[in-house]
């Protein structure tokens, strides 16, 4: 599982060499790759149980996906990854899974230091990671020290994230700002509520991947999400793969997307 055995030198060419049939990397316009890949990561149990194993199991599998996935994105350029790793709702499974996940993000995180080091990517968390068990919380921030430097893909990881929170979180340090005397209500806008999430800085998600073809958005980037486009697949999450996310890049691709304003084919 560490990323020493799997880390590879292979280029863009070389790592979606040979796709199977029915994936046309001929089509893909690498000049209109989302900037910034979101992904919410379903399955994993599903997965696990219908080949009679474990939960943690998936979990594991899961893993392995996101680290496949991670590698894609930086070869085909993207700015930013998320990925929605443990909602505030999630509290709610079975003590003994949520003791695995965040043990398994803990130990991951240790295993995978080295591949985001040498792929130069910035690691940073949305969600509060201030109710985490303190081993995996001391690994989030070390991994976030560790990478602060690097100018590669952003991969955002969602952990203790809910986007009601996200909101009321704003909400908060808006209200705090304002007594303080350092912003005029009248002043608030979209930049100012958008500053204040835990995506501040990055670009909104363009293309939201959901696995295992639920039609939610389950509390995951409310605000961001205004503009994105969904791409549902009903394969769970440990077999998603760099060619199910080629497909998902080109079904964005062949989307017209408006903003609210007029077809493009209308516009002369
Ligand atoms: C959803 O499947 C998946 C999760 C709750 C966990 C996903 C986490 C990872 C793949 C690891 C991320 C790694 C780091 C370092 C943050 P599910 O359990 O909801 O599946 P089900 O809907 O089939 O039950």
């Amino acid at each position: 599982m560490r990323s020493d055995h799997i880390y590879d030198d292979s280029t863009f060419e070389t790592f979606f060499a040979n796709p199977p049939e029915g994936i046309e990397m001929e089509a893909l316009d690498r000049s209109r790759i989302p900037r910034h890949i979101s992904c919410i990561m379903d399955g994993n149990g599903r997965w696990a149980t219908a080949r009679g194993m474990n939960r943690g199991e998936g979990h594991k599998a899961g893993i392995v996906s996101l680290r496949e996935i991670i590698t894609a994105c930086v070869r085909l350029g993207v700015e930013v990854l998320s990925a929605y790793a443990f909602s505030t709702e999630n509290w709610k499974r079975p003590a003994a899974e949520v003791n695995l996940l965040m043990h398994l993000f803990a130990q991951t995180f240790v295993d995978e230091l080295p591949l985001l080091k040498r792929e130069n990517v910035r690691v940073v968390f949305l969600g509060d990671l201030s109710a985490l068990p303190k081993r995996t919380r001391d690994v989030f921030e070390y991994g976030l020290a560790e990478t602060s430097g690097h100018t590669g893909m952003v991969l955002a990881l969602a952990v203790n994230y809910g986007a009601r929170a996200e909101l009321a979180r704003a909400a908060r340090l808006l209200a705090q700002d304002a007594l303080a005397g350092k912003i005029d209500p009248c002043d608030i806008d979209e930049d100012a509520v958008a500053s204040r999430l835990y995506t501040a800085g990055l670009p909104d998600p363009e293309l939201i991947i959901r696995t295992s073809g639920e039609l939610r958005l389950s509390n995951y980037l409310l605000w961001q999400a205004a503009y994105s486009e969904f791409y549902i697949t009903r394969t769970y999450w440990p077999d998603f793969n760099r060619w199910e996310l080629i497909d998902a890049i080109l079904a964005f691709q062949g989307r017209d997307r408006r903003f609210g304003g007029v077809h493009n084919r209308e516009v002369s």
